[in-house]
């Protein structure tokens, strides 16, 4: 979507993936969906370095709404949970240069059971989003059937655009039609949406993020055309820093994540995420290549019989991120191959683990060992053809 929004992927936090529909304050006070919850996480991205790495978005998700409309027709906040309301809640992001997500429900109800937005309530809600001066919008699907939301996801786009406040719109409709061409048309999404959900809900495992990244990469051809500044598949939440995922398979995530140029909310813990966690959701160049400004999704490029995996997405000034990727199970594994089967045909590349900060210079025919643990990931920036240069990011600063 063309609303100036969105540039590059999104970063920030969403309630979901970890905190679901947790309402109840009285016994569980600190993981309750509660304005509580927001506040704590917006003064952890604001005084544990996130902000600065551009994880600045802190999003609601589902059951922060009361289960009746206010008078005028308008939804309101659970009054217990959010006693200050959304428009205070949105001034104190502000004041630490942080932004507010909003979520609501094209149907009767959200997946929750709490009040849905109906094809009659679009404008209102807008509004009301606009007036507590909300930043983003994600618009998920339950409770509405396929022609419903055919009208209901545009409708909601113009009517956020009316209100003269810029508010990214995140479409969960492909999630809901299978995600895939002829019920999905990814033209006019990127029309309509700054980002989409395509696919599954995410869960805490590893099984689950695998499972969402081979279905992104196996319908690379349709997915990764669609992508683009202000315009972003979205795969869902990182869960690194929560129960599920070991240190690997949470380099894995966001190794894969980057490679997509898929917007980076954690669902996790920020109050009590280990430091291995948080430097991995930290690393400089993985968000770098993220952030990437020409905005192309990458793709799987070479899918080993022996169970590794090459992903590479191209990057500003003729750089490029790859992956090699391991689905063994049994033990790292030497995968030897040359720049020049990776396609890199023009002479020496300087690379940079960004994992473990390495660099080298390696001739394009020159074979080379890298050693991938079971489900995890090495991966590599790399600079165009010739040059020793780093990533614009850095603007000259050393890693
Ligand atoms: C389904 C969505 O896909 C999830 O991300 C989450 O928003 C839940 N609904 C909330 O009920």
């Amino acid at each position: 979507l063309d609303n100036g929004l969105m540039r590059t992927p999104p970063m920030g936090w969403l309630a979901w993936e970890r905190y679901r529909c947790d309402i109840d304050c009285k016994n569980d006070p600190k993981n309750c969906i509660s304005e509580n919850l927001f506040i704590d996480m917006a003064d952890r991205l604001f005084e544990d370095g996130w902000k600065e790495l551009g994880y600045v978005y802190v999003n609601i998700d589902d059951c922060w709404a009361s289960m009746e409309r206010d008078k005028n027709g308008r939804l309101q906040p659970d009054p217990n949970r959010f006693p200050g309301g959304i428009h205070r809640l949105a001034r104190y992001l502000h004041d630490r240069g942080l932004k507010l997500g909003i979520y609501g429900d094209m149907g009767t109800h959200t997946c929750g059971g709490y009040p849905g937005t109906t094809l009659d309530k679009i404008e209102i809600d807008a509004q009301t989003f606009a007036d507590w001066e909300v930043d983003m919008f994600k618009f998920d699907g339950c409770y509405s059937n396929a022609l419903e939301q055919e009208l209901g996801y545009p409708q909601m786009s113009k009517a956020l655009n009316a209100t003269g406040r810029p508010i990214a719109y995140s479409c969960s409709w492909p999630a809901y039609q299978g995600g895939l061409p002829p019920k999905v048309n990814y033209t006019q999404l990127g029309q309509i949406c700054n980002l989409w959900r395509n696919y599954g809900d995410i869960q805490d495992s590893w099984s689950s993020v695998l499972s969402i990244a081979d279905w992104f990469f196996n319908n690379q051809d349709v997915l990764a055309p669609a992508a683009g500044p202000g315009r972003w598949n979205d795969p869902d939440m990182l869960v690194i820093g929560d129960f599920g995922l070991s240190m690997d398979q949470s380099r894995s995530q966001m190794a894969l994540w980057a490679i997509m140029a898929a917007p980076l909310f954690m669902s996790n813990d920020l109050r009590t995420i280990s430091s291995g966690a948080r430097s991995i959701l930290q690393n400089k160049m993985i968000i770098s290549i993220n952030q990437d400004p020409l905005g192309i999704q990458g793709r799987r490029i070479l899918k080993e019989k022996n169970g590794i995996e090459v992903f590479w997405r191209p990057l500003l000034n003729n750089a490029s991120a790859l992956v090699f990727f391991s689905r063994r199970t049994d033990m790292p594994y030497r995968y030897q191959t040359s720049l020049k089967k990776l396609n890199f045909t023009t002479g020496s590349y300087k690379f940079t683990d960004v994992y473990t900060g390495q660099t080298d210079v390696l001739k394009d025919s020159t074979e080379f060992v890298v050693s991938v643990n079971p489900t995890g990931v090495v991966m590599w920036y790399i600079s165009a053809p010739g040059k020793l240069q780093y990533h614009p990011y850095f603007k000259g600063n050393k890693l």
